[in-house]
């Protein structure tokens, strides 16, 4: 393991240190096979979610983007010492570096499943626009999705996950399945967070959207 960094409790990814988008890797080297279907996790956290999901489903590569650098150095050293050839890591803001990610992936980007899990609130009004779910970051989704694609936004906050429903709702490529929230997830394994919060039995937000056309 590297030495101990501080790991902090929120990063302002409008700070001029985020400002550069991430540096696109080789995907063919990257995965095993990079044709796979690809799930992304957009603020990874520690990983425990893609790291898990990459373990019971070896037919899909997940991709990990987080913004806090120490968390993807472990979280990388931890997917080398397993051997997993279907599990990456980005640091990286998700709001600039997106686009370039996913834009050049050889064959064309196999994106069918994307999962944004309790986004960090920023509850201020003046610090909204530190949210991830943004306007463009929708549209990028919208880009390089196929239709059939899925997007799973899941939050212990209601108004978090409220407002990442509006940003998907503008977006007319985006369908939301069902009008309220849902109660299960789809996924066989669960987040540190929604782990956290289900063991406190508190409620969680969910909803699920498909690329439409
Ligand atoms: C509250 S944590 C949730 C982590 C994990 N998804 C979970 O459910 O346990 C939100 C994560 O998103 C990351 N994050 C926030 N903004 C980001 C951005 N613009 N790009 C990439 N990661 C971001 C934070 O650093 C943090 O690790």
């Amino acid at each position: 393991m590297p030495p101990i960094r501080r790991v902090r409790q929120h990063v302002n990814p409008l700070s001029s240190k985020y400002a550069n988008p991430a540096e696109v890797p080789d995907w063919s080297e990257v995965f095993a096979n990079s044709r796979l279907p690809l799930h992304l996790d957009i603020g990874c956290g520690k990983g425990d979610f893609v790291r898990e999901m990459a373990a019971r489903l070896p037919a899909w590569n997940f991709l990990g983007l987080e913004i806090r650098e120490p968390l993807v150095d472990r979280a990388l050293i931890r997917r080398d010492q397993a051997l997993q050839k279907n599990l990456h890591f980005v640091f990286c803001n998700a709001n600039n570096s997106l686009r370039p990610l996913l834009a050049d992936w050889p064959g064309g980007c196999p994106l069918q499943c994307v999962s944004i899990q309790f986004p960090d609130p920023w509850f201020k009004k003046r610090h909204q626009k530190r949210r991830v779910v943004q306007p463009e970051l929708v549209d990028v989704l919208a880009e390089q999705m196929p239709s059939g694609g899925m997007v799973w936004l899941q939050s212990d906050i209601e108004e978090v996950c409220a407002e990442m429903c509006d940003r998907f709702d503008e977006n007319s490529a985006f369908v939301r399945e069902g009008a309220s929230w849902l109660s299960e997830s789809p996924f066989p394994a669960q987040t540190d967070r929604e782990r956290v919060t289900q063991e406190k039995g508190l409620p969680v937000y969910r909803a699920k959207y498909i690329r439409d056309r």
